[in-house]
């Protein structure tokens, strides 16, 4: 099966992206420019970010530094107030509802942590659900459902429902269902995150291994070091900035905390 959306080349730029939650559900104050009230959280004060190449990245960063708020940007799930995403040839940040509803099943694929697996559905029904959506021919979508897990080793797991697949096998379901267009973009937010050190070390692996294959951009938020030395180049939020960057893979984790620490201390 053959996207029906040729997907563009896989590249992301974002450029002075801001956006500023209001919790008393008015109209967000970056986009209107008026002041900031006390209860308004600004998550992302003017993030820039460019990816020209495909390949297995990371985004690292304390806990509230705008790490989700900026993949949920990306996924098309919210929008900036101001400032550019583009994704491949796709201006995100200015798409209509309709087209971002594409955009989000066919040039975006997403891992959670919690994988989000539909728990009356087996591995091949989640896998395949997107295109489903899509209203693609449902024999198609089973041929390429099998071919995916089969090749992330779940041929005979195709069956089993989310409860009598272990952990690491739910989480390889949640990134053959993100597979299944081959989009450009890859995004996983802590996919690791409710595994065991086992299982994350073949993630990880798998991970970098479909950015090189399938030449993809995987873009992943850890907090966890050891998984950005597997990426090529690590990007560090600090309070909804972008405080730095580097190349990260091969470092040795111990050396790569420190340096993700430094900058997300001092700059
Ligand atoms: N929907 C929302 N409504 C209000 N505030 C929000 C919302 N989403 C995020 N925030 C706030 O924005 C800030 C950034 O949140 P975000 O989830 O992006 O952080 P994070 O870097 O992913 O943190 P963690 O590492 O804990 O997952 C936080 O202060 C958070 O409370
Ligand atoms: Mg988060």
């Amino acid at each position: 099966m053959t996207p029906s959306i040729q997907s563009a080349d896989a590249t992301i730029s974002i450029r002075a992206v801001r956006k500023t939650y209001s919790l008393a559900g008015s109209v967000s104050p970056s986009k209107t420019g008026k002041k900031t009230g006390p209860r308004d959280v600004e998550a992302l004060r003017g993030v820039d970010l460019e990816i020209r190449e495909p390949g297995f990245y990371a985004v690292m960063g304390r806990s509230g530094s705008g790490k989700s708020s900026l993949l949920h940007l990306l996924a098309g799930l919210d929008r900036p107030d101001t400032g550019e995403i583009i994704v491949g040839g796709c201006a995100v940040h200015s798409m209509k509802e309709n087209e971002l509803v594409k955009y989000r099943r066919r040039e975006i694929g997403v891992i959670f942590q919690q994988f989000n697996l539909l728990t009356t559905l087996d591995a091949l029904a989640n896998t395949i659900l997107p295109g489903v959506l899509d209203g693609r021919p449902t024999k198609e979508l089973e041929t390429r459902g099998r071919e995916i897990l089969g090749e992330l080793g779940l041929s005979d797991r195709l069956h089993h429902r989310p409860e009598a697949l272990s952990g690491g096998e739910q989480q390889r379901v949640a990134i053959a269902r993100a597979l299944l267009f081959s989009p450009p973009v890859i995004l996983a937010d802590e996919p690791t995150g409710n595994l065991d050190s086992t299982s994350s070390a073949a993630l990880w692996r798998l991970l970098e291994e479909t950015a090189s294959k399938r030449k993809m951009i995987v873009l992943m938020v850890t907090h966890e070091a050891i998984a950005a030395s597997h990426c090529q180049r690590t990007f560090i939020l600090k309070d909804g900035r972008v405080a730095g960057e580097f190349e990260s893979h091969g470092l040795d984790p111990s050396q790569l905390a420190h340096r993700s620490s430094e900058l997300a201390r001092t700059a």
